[in-house]
């Protein structure tokens, strides 16, 4: 699959560079209003009652915020944050030593969640429900199970996929927190914040631009922030009007809806191979070269999101609104 610049997920340098620019309080966290707001009392009345906070699971699509939620949370929290994820743990000893090591009040941050062997999740449950490890030492017939005391510690595991969790394990979260895409005025916020941390001179109107562009994600406004500053930087006096922005977006073929080429090609297929569908996925994933999980899971849930694309029991159906992005006539019947 190649990099696309519209991608909600981050790209090798981007990791590094994102620690950053994340908000370090609630108060900071631009959007989400819901979660957030129940977040804030339930972490009022943990700190009230000197208790550590119950674990919290926070699911969406990449990009929206997950992990910088969870520092948040432990930062509010006043407490140790330390960070783990799902595939870095193999055996039931991996689990072990990160448990182990927690303080008293600690947030252990598993991300990918659902990655986690079924196998170990088996040894979070008692982690969770009573701060006890049950492991077992030695092998054969002299084996024998002891409990280890944990430190009381809150777990927040992150998700892109909350379908994929297993039931026991969703259900020993206290807090189930679904992340929302942002509106275009969350997002211009974000690119304002992070214009001001760039120190990069933006006009709203520049910053309304880029967030129109950046698919209800905050990961992606900030990228297409980085690239249209370059640009204003090469081709202009390094200011970010609404002129240089929309230029910097055409030129890097993000249109006004946030929409690549790979987009196009997908939705265009449908119009001019199957009349606009219902086609079933695995015809358009042959028709133009691609796996039917990569657009499932990477191409399709924006377009479903802006109501471009349709699921229906037939296969998918483009919508009015794409005839009419792409100028073309909308098809009667
Ligand atoms: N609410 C927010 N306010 C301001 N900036 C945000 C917010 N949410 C996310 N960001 C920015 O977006 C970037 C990506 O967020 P983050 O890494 O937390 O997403 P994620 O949901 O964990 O993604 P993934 O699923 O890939 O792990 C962060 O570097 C941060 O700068
Ligand atoms: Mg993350």
């Amino acid at each position: 699959m190649e990099d696309r610049l519209v991608s909600g997920s981050a790209e090798m340098e981007e990791v590094y560079e994102e620690q950053s620019l994340r908000p370090q309080t609630l108060k900071q966290y631009i959007g989400q209003d819901k979660v957030k707001h129940n977040l804030e009392i339930f972490i009022e009345a943990a700190r009230q009652r000197e208790e550590t906070l119950d674990h919290v699971l926070l699911y969406g699509p990449p990009g929206l915020g997950k992990t910088t939620l969870a520092a948040v949370i432990a930062n509010e929290m006043g407490v140790q944050l330390r960070t783990t994820a799902g595939p870095a743990i193999e055996r039931p000893g991996d689990l072990a030593a990160v448990l182990t090591a927690l303080e008293p009040g600690d947030v252990l941050f598993i991300d990918e969640i659902h990655r986690l062997p079924r196998s170990i999740e088996e040894v979070l449950y008692p982690a969770m429900e009573d701060y006890c490890l049950d492991i077992v030492i030695g092998k054969g017939p002299s084996a024998r199970s002891v409990r280890l005391d944990l430190p009381p510690f809150t777990l927040i595991g992150a998700t892109t996929r909350a379908g994929s969790l297993s039931a026991p394990l969703r259900d020993r979260f206290g807090v189930l927190s679904r992340l929302e895409y942002y509106s275009e005025e969350q997002l211009k916020e974000v690119v304002m914040r992070t214009a001001d941390i760039f120190q990069t001179e933006i006009a709203p109107e520049g910053a309304a631009e880029i967030a129109r562009r950046s698919r209800g994600t905050p990961r992606i406004a900030n990228r297409l922030l980085k690239r249209v500053r370059d640009y204003a930087q090469v081709r202009g006096d390094g200011i970010i009007t609404h002129g240089i922005a929309d230029e910097a977006l055409e030129l890097l073929q993000v249109d006004r809806m946030g929409l690549d080429h790979i987009d196009h090609k997908l939705l265009k297929a449908i119009i001019e191979r199957f009349r606009g569908g219902p086609v079933g996925i695995e015809t358009i994933a042959a028709s133009i070269g691609e796996e039917a999980v990569t657009i499932e899971d990477v191409y399709e849930p924006y377009l479903l999101q802006i109501g471009f694309l349709q699921r229906t029991p037939r296969g998918r159906i483009v919508s009015d609104l794409v005839y009419r992005h792409f100028q073309m006539e909308v098809p009667t019947e």
